[in-house]
């Protein structure tokens, strides 16, 4: 998007290879579903894979699963007495997903539940370490107040696609995930719970950090 397909080409070309169950996702996707850009992709894959060895969160929870891409690379680096709670509210797709999370040596640290975020993250009864919020971009701020309280204090938010292809900074005609990155991006920035840094990303990626109950 923002940056330009040689810098892109150049970033990925210096970025460590998916291992093969990676890979072969990445291709299927491509070759099966209608939006495959949704699909984080080898390098943020692999951001979030360092991010999680970094962090050493035991409990994951991520918004948003689709074919299962950035759930199986963050729980390559998930320690052994960790796991990954990953919601979908898309029937097709949470299959879709499970058969390479069935294939994944980290598949018992995964649970995978379908339904709306909205209805699921009330009823989990989990503190977190790290949230990835990556589902329906109108509903970020919403996802963001439910979850809050669940995330522990100095436990860190990753949300995906602030930037929504330059979109978030363009007046012209938003629709209403346009709108929905805006609201959230602000609330962040004006919440005094957290400090935060905007990564360019990908699709850019904010990073928080809950630093107030
Ligand atoms: C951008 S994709 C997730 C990509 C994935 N995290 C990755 O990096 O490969 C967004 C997903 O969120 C799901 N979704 C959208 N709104 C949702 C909601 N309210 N509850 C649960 N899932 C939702 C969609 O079905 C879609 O599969």
């Amino acid at each position: 998007m923002m940056l330009s397909k040689e810098i892109n080409e150049y970033i990925e070309a210096h970025t460590t290879d998916e291992i093969p169950l990676l890979y072969d996702l990445n291709r299927e996707t491509h070759q099966k579903t209608y939006y495959p850009n949704m699909l984080s992709g080898k390098v943020q894959g692999k951001f979030l894979e360092m991010i999680v060895a970094m962090l050493q969160p035991k409990r994951i929870l991520e918004i948003g699963t689709f074919t299962g891409y950035s759930a199986l690379a963050m729980s390559q680096a998930l320690p052994e007495d960790g796991f990954l709670i990953t919601v979908d509210r898309n029937e097709e797709i949470v299959s879709f997903a499970k058969g390479y999370f069935n294939k994944s040596e980290n598949d018992g640290k995964i649970r995978l539940i379908e339904g709306d975020a909205r209805e699921i993250i009330p009823s989990l009864d989990e503190t977190f370490d790290l949230i990835f919020i990556d589902a329906d971009k109108s509903q970020y701020t919403e996802y963001y107040e439910l979850v809050f309280p669940k995330l522990r204090k100095g436990g860190f938010f990753l949300a995906d696609n602030v930037l929504w292809g330059g979109k978030a900074i363009e007046d012209k005609n938003p629709d209403k995930e346009t709108l929905g990155i805006r609201k959230f991006n602000d609330h962040i920035r004006d919440d005094k719970r957290v400090e935060q840094v905007m990564l360019s990303v990908r699709d850019g990626l904010l990073l928080i950090h809950k630093i107030k109950e």
